[in-house]
């Protein structure tokens, strides 16, 4: 039982970022920063379980669209069941990597990311592939869109502002979170 425990909490940290998925408290501080009171085509990756997907669906209007990025299909069956109960609203969803997703230039005006960043450096390629994800977004977000990301210990924060060529707009912390976590804001 213990093992089994220890298994899974170990597959949590290393495959997906995390410990348990993000609370209520890191969830409404990253979607109270977007405003739902205008048409929106948003992309979140990473949802996990849905932690966020569930939110981001309750406050889009009906004519906003959420498009979902997982690359793993175990967690299909928690956001179908979120998509099928509010049959009202564009939510598609998408089992593949993010830079697979974002090909098209300028195609969304909100980017939420769970992506644990961190987990994807790698000093033999410098970092080749932190920086295709990175790219990536930048690419597929319109000008004056928003790309929100958290991680934590505050890392990867200069490597988002080196792609986007410029200072973040807001960082905020959220320490009722498992790990305590930083809320990055960089708009395009
Ligand atoms: C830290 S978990 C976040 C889960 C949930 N959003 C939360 O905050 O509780 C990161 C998620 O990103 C997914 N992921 C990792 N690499 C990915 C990639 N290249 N493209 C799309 N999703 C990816 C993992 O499968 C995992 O579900």
């Amino acid at each position: 039982m213990l093992i089994r425990i220890y298994r899974n909490l170990k597959r949590n940290i290393t495959e997906d970022g995390l410990i348990i998925s993000s609370s209520g408290f890191l969830v409404n501080n990253m979607v109270g920063k977007i405003d739902f009171s205008r048409p929106l085509r948003i992309l979140e990756i990473g949802s996990g379980r849905g932690a966020f997907t569930r939110e981001l669906i309750s406050r889009m209007s009906p004519d906003s669209q959420l498009d979902i990025c997982e690359i793993k299909t175990e967690y299909n069956p928690w956001i179908e069941q979120l998509i099928k109960a509010t049959p009202g609203k564009l939510v598609n969803l998408h089992n593949c990597c993010v830079t697979h997703l974002l090909v098209e230039a300028e195609r969304y005006d909100v980017i939420l990311s769970s992506l644990p960043l961190k987990n994807f450096e790698d000093p033999d390629s410098q970092h080749a592939f932190l920086y295709q994800v990175i790219h990536a977004m930048r690419h597929g977000l319109k000008e004056g869109g928003i790309y929100l990301q958290y991680q934590y210990f505050k890392s990867n924060k200069s490597d988002i502002e080196q792609v986007f060529g410029k200072k973040m707009d807001d960082v905020s912390f959220v320490p009722l979170n498992i790990l305590p976590a930083f809320v990055y804001s960089m708009s395009k």
